[in-house]
């Protein structure tokens, strides 16, 4: 810590460009394809950080102090969020921290919800509100979850070796649509979700879909349900028509989602982009998630309209839940929130060295040895945190 952030910065380029075969496997998927530009070291960005419920300020802590050993010039602000906002305001997410997240340089959370707030009462408040509203409240369409598992970790996914080896996809999830976000109502007798989703909707996402691929192996899936529902008949349209338009170098292909759920098991490798509405998303990349071997290994971004410098700040956050069962325990797995600031650090801030830095670490850290429980391993969260930032300097 004690060297000047230039040179820092310039021997973790020059390591990383050696450690890693690949740049960063989610490419330049700056929703609207605008040219991402770097916010300036000098700048100090500033953060709002949301620790949230459960393990959430267990791995916020380690994000931060990975951070301040990245660079001193980050300002950080937190908010209570969540279920913690539940019991202290009254609802997960007040008009103060949205607009806090709407004018920060990024947003990164951790996670929320837990047994204490769970209920089935329609009118009581919940945590996912929470995040729902800040997905909304920020116009953050575009959900990039990458599944890159790692070689090291090969043998604590629960699929066989060569099934996984060479896999390397992303998720591309619509994440502010769909049956998430359409009426909804509950009489005694029933209850109804609407699905629902516009040509536009489509359209921005498929696009984000089709410059995520062009800076990767050129392959989209399409995942619907076009067999059954009407939604899904559109999408798969307006998917083709922006295709046709802008995107011929692109191999594009229409999956089912239940065949898409089988082909993640039994040929994951065949993957590059897949692109599909919000509630399938959420389904596939828990599963995705699993060949990693951990959901506490993937990492995730959601960006809305214009990407890195635009008004539209990003939120970074790990796929995975508050973990209410090991709260407490200093056991919890920092890698994907870890994995969550390198996505800050490429897609909010534009700051591609230092972000394929920390995913370097983690890799080499994991290649060291380094297990948390959930990955088969007796490493606390503390170790962990210490074993990533000890080879970032490397
Ligand atoms: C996710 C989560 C959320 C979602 C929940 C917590 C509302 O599962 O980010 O995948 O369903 O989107
Ligand atoms: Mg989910």
């Amino acid at each position: 810590m004690g060297r000047a952030p230039m040179a820092w910065r310039l021997s973790v380029t020059l390591s990383v460009s050696a450690a890693r075969g690949h740049p960063s496997a989610e490419g330049t998927a700056s929703p609207g394809g605008r040219r991402r530009h770097r916010i300036a070291f000098g700048a100090m960005p500033t953060i709002v950080t949301l620790p949230g419920d459960g393990i959430g300020p267990e791995i916020m802590a380690p994000a931060l102090e990975l951070l301040r050993t990245i660079s001193e010039e980050f300002s950080f602000e937190e908010h209570v969020f969540g279920g913690a906002a539940i019991d202290v305001h009254g609802t997960a997410l007040t008009d103060e921290t949205l607009a806090a997240c709407k004018q920060a340089d990024a947003v990164l959370l951790a996670a929320v919800g837990g047994p204490r707030w769970d209920t089935t009462d329609p009118g009581a408040p919940r945590p996912e509100q929470g995040l729902l509203g800040l997905r909304k409240g920020m116009g953050l369409f575009a959900n990039l979850r990458p599944v890159r598992p790692v070689p090291a970790l090969y043998d604590a996914s629960p699929l066989k070796r060569e099934r996984i080896e060479g896999t390397d996809l992303l998720v591309v999830r619509e994440l502010t649509g769909g049956i998430y976000f359409g009426k909804k109502t509950r009489t005694a007798r029933s209850a109804s979700d609407l699905c629902e989703y516009s040509v536009d909707e489509v359209d921005r996402i498929a696009r984000v879909a089709f410059d995520a691929a062009r800076t990767r192996r050129k392959k989209v899936a399409s995942v619907d349900k076009a067999n059954v529902l009407e939604t899904s008949r559109q999408w798969r349209e307006v998917v083709h028509i922006v295709h046709r338009a802008k995107y011929n170098d692109i191999e594009l292909t229409d999956v089912l989602v239940d065949n898409c759920a089988m082909q993640l098991v039994a040929r994951p490798s065949e993957f590059d982009v897949i692109v599909t509405e919000n509630l399938f998303g959420d389904i596939l990349s828990d599963e995705a998630a699993m060949i990693t071997g951990s959901i506490g290994m993937l990492p995730s971004a959601s960006l809305g309209e214009g990407g890195v410098g635009s008004n539209t700040p990003g939120l970074f956050e790990p796929v995975h839940g508050s973990a209410p069962d090991i709260a407490g325990t200093g056991t919890a797995n920092p890698l994907a929130m870890f994995l969550s600031v390198a996505m800050m650090l490429r897609h909010g801030l534009g700051w591609e060295s230092e972000a394929a830095a920390v995913e370097s670490a983690v890799d080499r850290a994991l290649d060291a040895g380094l297990r948390t429980r959930d990955l088969g391993g007796e490493a606390t969260t503390a170790e962990a945190t210490r074993a990533v930032i000890d080879n970032l300097d490397g």
